[in-house]
């Protein structure tokens, strides 16, 4: 059996910004030394550096710009990610969507650099699209259910278990994930079971009055 993967989005809530985003990663990375599950954190750019250097779980940029080094004002360039200590990136998150010719050239580069790309996606047909582009993972997000606190693993299991079957399909290679409303320890059971390798969630654990107690309960019925 798989170890599950449980991604952690800092996205820019204040909870989970500067001083707040590394005591967060160390209590994320305290959670995957005692249960042995995936642990990975998405800060905001700005914090991947430090908390790069304190932690030891996978540090993975909230997104990166189809851009090479040059003169990009004002643009996130994969390589800097990379030297602040990031070995992956989300791609296409429903709060920062890119154009398909834009993820597959980023897809690209970041597989040429040995990072790990995770796609988000909206429905089963652009996960789909999405699965083409051979990522690393897609993770299944309908859009409506992001921090709505209704899991997409009950509200929309078809939609999960929708991306798993077409994305077996397409490339088996490619490892589905699933997010948006995600929070207790039976909506990530209930993802498992639809075939997804794991969880992107963001509010359920960042707002939680004890995140180390919510991330305990959210790996708690693996
Ligand atoms: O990237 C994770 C995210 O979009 C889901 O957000 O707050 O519903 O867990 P949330």
């Amino acid at each position: 059996t798989r170890t599950p993967i449980v991604i952690l989005n800092f996205k820019t809530y204040l909870e989970s910004t500067g001083k707040r985003a590394l005591e967060l990663a160390k209590i994320s990375g305290e959670v995957a030394e005692e249960t042995g599950i995936n642990v990975v954190v998405s800060p905001q750019h700005a914090d991947v550096w430090q908390i790069a250097k304190e932690v030891e779980i996978p540090v993975f940029a909230q997104h990166v710009d189809p851009v090479d080094a040059g003169g990009h004002t004002g643009s996130i360039l994969m390589e800097s990610m990379m030297e602040a200590g990031a070995s992956g990136t989300l791609i296409n998150h429903s709060e920062q969507r890119m154009k398909l010719a834009d993820i597959d050239a980023v897809v690209k580069k970041v597989k040429a650099n040995d990072m790990v790309s995770v796609v988000c996606t909206n429905n089963v047909e652009t996960s789909a699209a999405a699965a083409t582009l051979k990522p690393n993972f897609v993770a299944i997000e309908p859009p409506e259910l992001i921090g709505s606190g209704i899991p997409v693993s009950k509200a929309e299991p078809e939609v999960v278990e929708g991306t798993v079957d077409v994305i077996h399909q397409i490339n088996p290679d490619v490892k589905v994930l699933c997010g948006a409303g995600i929070s207790a320890g039976e909506d990530m059971r209930a993802a498992l079971d639809l075939g997804a390798e794991g969880v992107l969630l963001a509010s359920g654990i960042i707002l939680a009055d004890d995140p180390k107690a919510a991330l305990l309960d959210l790996v708690s019925k693996i």
